[in-house]
């Protein structure tokens, strides 16, 4: 029972001590909506994780290892998003939004020496997406995410018949995706890849291949339907439709 205890409170933060100061801020604050509990936030919080400036966290924002969480001045997290942060961190960039239901999730449990999640400059995860940042994910500054991406830097090795595949441990390489890219809403990102600078990745796509910078790719393995540089989209295609 004693061991449980005490795994249960090693996955919750850095120490008992940090469990402790976490848990009283997050408990008495965590709930207050309205701007009221944003300001409150925007000072209390600074005791348990690093905060630039003035970030905004809405309530019902449930972050863990706290001490490893670092906000930039201006960022935003959402209503029910979830951070669990253990080493390695969670770094969010001035101006970048985190939106509802998001869960950035970097569970290194097993001294992986990359883990990590680290988001640039005026960039927006859309609502319920989903970082696992066992391998290091570093996504740049201006990129969006539509809603519902994966982003999943690790698998689990399964070469070993003899055994089950929760046994046989994990390999985690990492994920970047470079400034200025945009992934569609529902695409899942596989450990290993890159998408390259103002790179699209359509709604839905798998990507298992790294995407070049300026590449647009869709699908499921996602395939390279267009360079932008080689092959330029004429502006006139929003003739019709305005862009806002
Ligand atoms: C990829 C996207 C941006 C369109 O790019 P595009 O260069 O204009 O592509 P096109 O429409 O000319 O299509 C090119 C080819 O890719 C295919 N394609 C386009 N989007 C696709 C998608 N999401 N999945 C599978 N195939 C797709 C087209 O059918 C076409 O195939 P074909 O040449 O065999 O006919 C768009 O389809 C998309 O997926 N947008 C994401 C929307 C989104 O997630 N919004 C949320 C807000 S962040």
């Amino acid at each position: 029972m004693n061991d449980q205890i005490w795994l249960y409170l090693g996955r919750q933060a850095a120490s008992p001590a940090h469990y402790l100061a976490e848990q009283s801020i997050q408990s008495i604050v965590g709930w207050i909506p309205s701007i009221l509990g944003v300001g409150l936030r925007a000072v209390l919080y600074r005791a348990i994780l690093y905060m630039e400036g003035v970030a905004a966290i809405e309530d019902g924002v449930r972050i863990r290892f706290a001490s490893n969480v670092s906000l930039g001045r201006g960022s935003y997290l959402d209503h029910g998003t979830y951070l669990h942060a253990c080493p390695g961190g969670i770094r969010i960039g001035a101006k970048s939004m985190v939106m509802k239901n998001t869960i950035l999730h970097v569970y290194n449990f097993r001294n992986l020496p990359h883990a990590g999640i680290s988001i640039g400059a005026r960039s927006l995860i859309g609502e319920a997406c989903i970082l696992r940042g066992q391998g290091g994910i570093h996504i740049g500054d201006d990129v969006y995410f539509g809603t519902l991406v994966q982003v999943l830097a690790v698998n689990h090795v399964f070469a070993d018949t003899s055994r089950p595949v929760s046994h046989q441990g994990i390999t985690a390489q990492g994920i970047e995706v470079a400034d200025g890219a945009w992934i569609g809403s529902g695409a899942i990102l596989l450990d290993g890849v890159r998408v390259g600078r103002n790179a699209v990745v359509g709604a839905g796509a798998v990507v298992n291949r790294d995407v070049p910078d300026y590449a647009v790719a869709v699908g499921n393995p996602a395939r390279i339907v267009r360079d932008l540089r080689e092959a330029p989209l004429d502006l006139d295609r929003y003739a019709a439709t305005p862009v806002y």
